[in-house]
């Protein structure tokens, strides 16, 4: 084989482009379409097939029988092939609007692009959405394939208008290379042998393009990166960590550092199970020894102390948003790079990007499958290259905490140094100190639940036994704190994120004061309230569930709100056209229907000396 390496292809096209049939022709022709295969295909192209009287290659790539009755192919699906000049890797990007998400799961990996366009149609608004996904994910190699070249009268000419016009849309892309190349999957033009049928076309078959395109020598001068997976120890004199090489070369001897510690060794081993080698490369699955055991953990990165990485926890990133639930900024998210897993959030979106003109459009959310720039922070640095330089350090995800979903895939753009210049300032007295002082331990006391459901009734009451006992106490209320400093909130779920949020701050900071702080807000959601306790020490918060049902709530409707919620005069209240996600595990559940308000305001006081917070 030559040294050119293995090519990574995406194909994409809209729907009956012939993109399948195209590299259904591309295996059958390089020997990969195999003699059952071809019997089975022979068979189905008869019941299925949309190309009459011959084989229809497409039903090969499309794969799954459901996919073949509905005719349509839904997710990326691979297929490997080989000449003798290199071997391929292609994903099929499905041509569905809906698929943004699909697309760029592929294009993030792809070396090169085979944009499909057919010949009678032209361009269309898809194969400009196409490029532009493509330009955004990293590809730099595109090939346009002008496709059912034999269906179309003056062919030549066709060819030439479809060419023009899409290198001209193209060109502000700035690819490396863009080959149009006029082919026909079901006769076979210029798939690898050239056709009679187009004298006029003088660039290379596709076949031979895609063995000569030097897209491999991009990644090969990128510095080591190495994700650490996992730490070995198999004995007391042997330790390890174990991983895949995101990038570069590495040879026994080499000066590394771990990227988020900065503490500097060699490699002493490179260990993999055929035995111990002098040097490794991207892709490769292997072990390395340190000659110095400095501390690294899974999820650090092991990179050349010449050619480090960006460390920060702050950073400008396109995310492409891939959930149903519409991203939330100020929510706590997982974000993860390489092997590292952090809490992160949104903290600001500066646009979302139209697809089809590459405008920048005024955004306050991002929902399935539209792509925006965002800002970032995460609760630890991370190690990082911008996308643009290292796409396999440059790019992550986002998990929801709660349904574990993958929520989105970001390409970091650049870091923001902003946080790394801002130290906490040490002081002189801390939380110990003055809790210790007013004879009591810091305590966040967060009641949730519907409105109506008493949430302000007890805790108003508590803070009054708290106090007439001698203890140091403050109450946050919804109601109060929309007034003052979330005045510009209202109750859109991504407002009730950022109000909690910035509840869940204040409330850090008062407990840092020493203070016993009680919270009443209906926090709908799990993970806000999660967040808020994972703000605080351990102990520290104390999550109340205050539960009347729905129709106590309206029953009570103590300032008529629920009456007008369901004459649509309120909208997005909370438990009429906006949900509430109820405590799976509070720390105390008050069950408000038929009990005196001071027998729950004792039960509480007992969880709290039982606790030892007073
Ligand atoms: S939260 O959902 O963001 O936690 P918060 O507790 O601050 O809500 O505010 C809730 C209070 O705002 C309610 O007790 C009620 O008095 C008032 N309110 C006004 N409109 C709404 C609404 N659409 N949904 C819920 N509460 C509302």
């Amino acid at each position: 084989m030559s040294d050119r390496g293995m090519l990574r292809i995406l194909t994409c096209g809209a729907v009956d482009d012939g993109k399948s049939t195209l590299v259904g022709r591309l295996l059958f022709e390089t020997g990969h379409i195999l003699d059952d295969e071809m019997a089975a295909l022979e068979r189905d192209s008869r019941i299925y097939g949309t190309v009459a009287g011959e084989i229809d290659f497409a039903l090969a790539v499309d794969g799954l029988v459901i996919e073949r009755e509905q005719s349509i192919t839904i997710d990326v699906a691979h297929r490997y092939f080989s000449t003798s000049r290199r071997s391929f890797i292609v994903a099929d990007a499905p041509g569905h609007e809906q698929y943004t998400r699909n697309m760029a799961t592929g294009a993030s990996k792809a070396d090169l692009a085979i944009i499909v366009i057919d010949a009678r149609k032209g361009v269309v608004e898809q194969t400009e959405r196409h490029a532009n996904i493509c330009h955004l994910m990293g590809i730099r190699h595109v090939v346009l394939a002008i496709s059912k070249i034999d269906l179309v009268e003056d062919a030549q000419s066709a060819f030439r208008k479809i060419a023009e016009t899409f290198v001209l849309s193209a060109e502000p892309l700035g690819f490396a290379s863009l080959q149009p190349i006029p082919v026909s999957g079901v006769t076979g033009d210029n798939v690898t042998t050239r056709s009679g049928r187009t004298p006029w076309y003088t660039g290379p078959t596709l076949l031979e393009h895609l063995e000569q395109i030097d897209a491999a020598t991009d990644t090969k001068a990128l510095p080591f990166r190495f994700p650490v997976q996992r730490v070995v120890r198999p004995n007391q004199d042997f330790r390890g960590y174990a991983g895949t090489i995101a990038s570069g070369i590495v040879h026994v001897g080499d000066a590394i550092v771990s990227a988020l510690s900065g503490r500097p060794s060699r490699i002493s081993r490179i260990v993999t199970a055929d035995g111990d080698l002098q040097m490794a490369s991207i892709g490769d699955a292997v072990t390395l020894g340190l000659s110095d055991e400095i501390d690294v953990a899974r999820g650090d990165l092991l990179v050349p102390a010449t050619e480090r990485p960006e460390i920060s926890d702050q950073f400008a990133a396109q995310l492409i948003w891939m959930d149903e639930t519409h991203l939330l900024p100020g929510r706590s998210y997982v974000l993860r790079i390489g092997n590292r897993w952090v809490p992160a959030s949104i903290t600001a979106i500066k646009h979302r990007i139209d697809i089809h003109t590459r405008q920048h459009l005024a955004a306050r959310n991002l929902e399935l499958n539209e792509i925006g720039v965002c800002n970032l922070a995460t609760a630890l640095p991370i190690a990082f290259d911008a996308y643009a330089e290292n796409r396999e350090t440059g790019s992550f995800i986002l998990v929801d905490r709660i349904s574990n979903h993958t929520v989105a895939a970001g390409l970091i753009s650049f870091g923001l140094r902003r946080a790394t210049n801002i130290h906490v300032e040490e002081l002189f007295v801390d939380k110990a100190a003055r809790s210790s002082a007013k004879h009591q331990r810091a305590t966040v006391i967060w009641f949730t639940g519907l409105s109506g459901s008493g949430k302000s009734t007890i805790a108003k009451r508590l803070e009054k036994r708290l106090h007439d006992s001698g203890n140091h106490t403050y109450v946050l209320d919804g109601d109060n704190v929309r007034h003052g400093l979330n005045h510009d909130l209202g109750f859109t779920d991504t407002d009730r994120v950022e109000n909690i949020r910035r509840i869940g701050e204040v409330s850090k900071l008062f407990a840092d004061a020493g203070l016993i702080v009680m919270c009443s807000f209906i926090s709908p959601f799990r993970a806000e309230r999660r967040m808020v306790r994972e703000l605080l020490e351990d102990g520290e918060f104390i999550e109340v569930f205050v539960d009347a049902s729905l129709a106590e709530c309206q029953r009570r409707d103590p300032k008529g709100l629920y009456a007008k919620a369901l004459a649509g005069k309120v909208k997005n209240f909370t438990g009429i056209d906006s949900p509430y996600e109820p405590p799976e595990q509070a720390d105390i559940h008050l069950v408000t229907e038929n009990v005196e308000p001071d027998a729950l305001v004792d039960q509480i006081m007992a969880h709290l000396r039982e606790k030892g917070r007073i």
